[in-house]
């Protein structure tokens, strides 16, 4: 089979990790993935924090009710409207920076890391929490944080494939 697609089929969420550190090449190889993704006009309106300093992935963990989990690092996908390369593309930030994210969740699983996202905006409280927890500006708004490390265990492909959600030409109810 075709190795990206391979790869698609292959990601799956991972919460477990072990202690091992994530080499900071392979951490710039996922950066790369993210800032190659697809944005509206360009605009690329993303910026990554990446967190590998135990202090703070705790403060993070903290900070995200459903993202408590022990990873040796993570990356928070940011929105920054004042670093984007086209304001005309500003309301589509939300999904340049969830391209960028899934872009990285390919990544990974392609360098046999373990990943998982955890939403942040537009939950209410949580991106107020995590701007405090990773001392971001009030104009950045952080969309998500991407767990990663090592596996504990390996997740086996599962297929979401249904033929029920597909619709040829015209809507079929
Ligand atoms: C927008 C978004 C937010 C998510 N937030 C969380 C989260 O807060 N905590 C979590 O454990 N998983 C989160 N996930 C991961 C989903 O739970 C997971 O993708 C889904 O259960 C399907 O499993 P799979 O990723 O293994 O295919 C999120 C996924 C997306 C796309």
């Amino acid at each position: 089979m075709n190795q990206v697609f391979e790869t698609i089929l292959a990601r799956r969420s991972m919460r477990k990790f072990t202690s091992e550190s994530v080499k900071p090449e392979l951490l710039d190889m996922l950066l790369q993935a993210g800032m190659s993704a697809p944005s509206a006009v360009n605009s690329q309106p993303w910026e990554f924090v990446i967190v590998t300093d135990e202090a703070v992935l705790e403060k993070l963990r903290d900070a995200l009710p459903f993202g408590k989990f022990h990873a040796p690092a993570a990356i928070v996908v940011c929105g920054n409207p004042v670093k984007a390369r086209n304001p005309s593309g500003l309301m589509f930030w939300q999904q340049d920076c969830s391209a960028a994210t899934e872009n990285i969740l390919l990544a990974a699983t392609a360098l046999g890391l373990g990943s998982c996202w955890v939403g942040i905006h537009p939950i209410p409280i949580l991106p107020r929490l995590v701007r405090k927890a990773l001392r971001l500006p009030p104009w950045v708004t952080p969309l998500c944080a991407i767990y990663l490390g090592h596996p504990q265990f390996i997740k086996n492909a599962k297929s979401k494939y249904d033929p029920a959600k597909i619709h040829y030409n015209t809507y079929r109810q």
